[in-house]
């Protein structure tokens, strides 16, 4: 007789248990169906299929270039290659900051057509109707506070932000109106640690950090910074577990010597 194993599936209500139980979250960024299969296979929670696909996939200098139609296709392909995992889809720039119709519209194109389980959005009240719009439809929306690439063109920079009271102010405002509003998560990017602390312990949703420090409920890194494949991007926050880079360097180096020196194919590598 043969054993089914039964996977559990990482669902939002998987993840508010371990934020109640204490247990951190583990999200990484994917946009292909092979790096999916390797990150689900050992263990992620959560799967981004994250807009920084414009950066690390297409070369692009911000994450503002990439289509709907362009997310659709890798988060498809991520779905594709998720057996566990719960796979959140960015809406890109320009598909939900026009209005709350707009925003309702392409988070349905992305769950119908890619078949992800969530959507994500940047930015606190000036999104917040079509937060409330798209939860009304069934789905499940993770917000995004802090620094938000989608609008680098108004900051100027990738710096730390909410560091004056201000932005701290609203930045803890915009957290619980998310909450209220029904998010299920929410990302806090490049933000003081104590800041990122006080908003995870007053929220009861799961707040998951990059750049935040560790009073998060979890931690998210772009997949291509913390495997070294791309490595003109070393920020304090960064820890990274290979050097992909020169890895693969190397072994196209070894390659193409190898075809040129008439060593590859050799007898058992042929017919
Ligand atoms: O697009 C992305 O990769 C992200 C993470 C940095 C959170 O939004």
């Amino acid at each position: 007789m043969s054993v089914q194993k039964t996977i559990r599936k990482v669902t939002t209500h998987v993840l508010q248990e371990m934020k109640e139980r204490g247990e951190k979250i583990s999200m990484l960024t994917a946009y292909d169906f092979s790096m999916a299969r390797m990150i689900d296979h050992a263990g992620i929670d959560v799967i981004l299929v994250g807009d920084s696909a414009s950066n690390v996939m297409a070369g692009h200098e911000t994450t503002l270039p990439i289509t709907l139609d362009q997310m659709i296709y890798h988060a498809g392909s991520v779905v594709r290659g998720t057996d566990r995992a719960l796979v959140v889809v960015d809406l890109p720039f320009g598909s939900y900051q026009g209005n709350s119709k707009e925003a309702l519209n392409s988070a349905i194109r992305i769950m119908k057509e890619s078949g992800a389980h969530a959507v994500k959005m940047e930015g606190g009240e000036e999104v917040l109707e079509g937060v409330k719009r798209i939860l009304t439809a069934g789905v499940p929306v993770m917000g995004h506070l802090g620094l938000t690439p989608q609008s680098i063109y108004k900051f100027g920079t990738y710096n730390v932000r909410a560091t004056e009271d201000q932005e701290a102010e609203k930045l803890i405002r915009d957290a619980k109106l998310l909450e209220d509003a029904g998010c299920f998560a929410l990302v806090l990017e490049k933000i003081p640690s104590a800041l990122a602390a006080k908003v995870a312990g007053s929220l009861h949703i799961p707040v998951i950090g990059i750049g935040a420090g560790g009073g998060v409920d979890g931690q998210v890194l772009v997949v291509h910074d913390m495997l070294g494949i791309n490595n003109e991007f070393s920020p304090r926050f960064l820890r990274r577990y290979l050097n992909l880079y020169e890895d693969i360097k190397k072994a196209v180096g070894h390659y193409i010597i190898d075809v040129k020196s008439g060593d590859f194919p050799n007898q058992q590598e042929q017919y």
